[in-house]
């Protein structure tokens, strides 16, 4: 877990892949420690890709000032392909070595952590990463930087989805991100009431499905919410709606897919605590002789988990919350 990370001078701060609410937060937090610390601290544009353009500028404690609660990153984001290459990555290197810059984090997800992995084994540079993606998907926090604000969104959406479905009498199928992770969908459909959740996690059929729209009216159900996570096993939301409406012609159904607003937005109050509380960890972990490893929560113990650890061990869905969930959609 150690690296050469004797006598750190410099921090650089990125954000890599998908956004996520409280990007900025954690940036924030980096950024202040770091200065705390009496270490110079510099920002990345454009995630991996100003690595290797050299968009990197020396950040001060006003650089980060009335972010703490803006969506987005302001140091933008971007999934780089030139970093996946051996020239992108050394380019990347010869641009902090030039300004002196002698430790990375990285805020990203599963495959920014993949690029920090082997750009720090490669050029023995310190990199520790703090989890911010909406998928929560990552091993070795119980909650990414993100997911609470995406889950909140969502939740706002399916409420106001809710009072139209129960007006018109309708069964809409609400469509959330996750990759192919349900996080969001399990825990959104369990707080919003969802007649159904269909889960990347698990092997629904359209049997199962269609037994339980049945279940639904034999209940006298009248309007109906189904949540649907963009990974599920059983095809693109349209093509569930169409082959619930072959089978239920008499339903009149309806597909919301929320797309990127959930990505958006300005963080809650829970992702703005564990986004500082990360951010600091992440420049304490470095000074303190961490390398290539996640910083992350798991149950309210801070913890430090290898990036291999992290990118490959599995981060499983509460099973107790889908069987709850069961129980209380009858
Ligand atoms: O990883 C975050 C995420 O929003 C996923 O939920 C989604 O599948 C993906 O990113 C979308 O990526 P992009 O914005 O590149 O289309």
């Amino acid at each position: 877990m150690t690296g050469n990370t004797k006598n750190i001078k410099s921090i650089a701060v990125l954000t890599s892949g998908g956004d996520s609410p409280g990007m900025n937060a954690a940036i924030r937090a980096v950024v202040r420690a770091g200065l705390f610390y009496k270490k110079k601290v510099f920002g990345v544009r454009n995630g991996y890709d100003g690595l290797i353009d050299n968009r990197i500028e020396e950040l001060d404690t006003n650089s980060v000032k009335h972010i703490l609660n803006a969506g987005g990153t302001f140091l933008k984001s971007a999934r780089s392909e030139r970093f996946r290459t051996k020239e992108g990555r050394a380019q990347a290197f010869k641009n902090l070595e030039h300004l002196g810059v002698d430790s990375l984090v990285v805020i990203g997800g599963n495959g920014s952590f993949t690029g920090a992995n082997i750009f720090s084994e490669e050029f023995e540079i310190p990199v520790v990463g703090v989890p911010g993606t909406i998928d929560n998907d990552l091993f070795g926090s119980d909650r990414t930087v993100g997911y609470d604000t995406a889950n909140n969104t969502v939740l706002e959406c399916v409420d106001k989805i809710r009072d139209t479905a129960t007006s018109h009498n309708r069964l809409f199928l609400v469509e959330v991100m996750g990759r192919d992770a349900g996080f969001i969908a399990l825990n959104t459909g369990l707080a919003s009431g969802a007649f159904d959740i269909i889960l990347p996690e698990e092997n629904k059929t359209y049997e199962d499905l269609f037994a339980e729209v049945k279940r639904g009216a034999a209940n006298k159900k009248t309007s109906n919410i189904i949540i649907v996570s963009e990974g599920n096993k059983l095809g693109p939301t349209y093509d569930i709606a169409k082959n619930l409406h072959k089978n239920f012609p008499h339903l009149d159904i309806k597909v919301t897919i929320l797309g990127h607003l959930q990505r958006g937005g300005s963080p809650s109050c829970l992702d703005r605590v564990l986004a500082s509380e990360l951010g600091v960890h992440a420049v304490e972990g470095l000074l303190n002789g961490k390398s290539r490893v996640m910083v992350g929560k798991v149950n309210n113990q801070l913890t430090y988990t290898f990036f291999e650890q992290a990118i490959f061990n599995k981060a499983y869905i509460n099973q107790d919350l889908l069987r709850i969930s069961k129980i209380l959609s009858i």
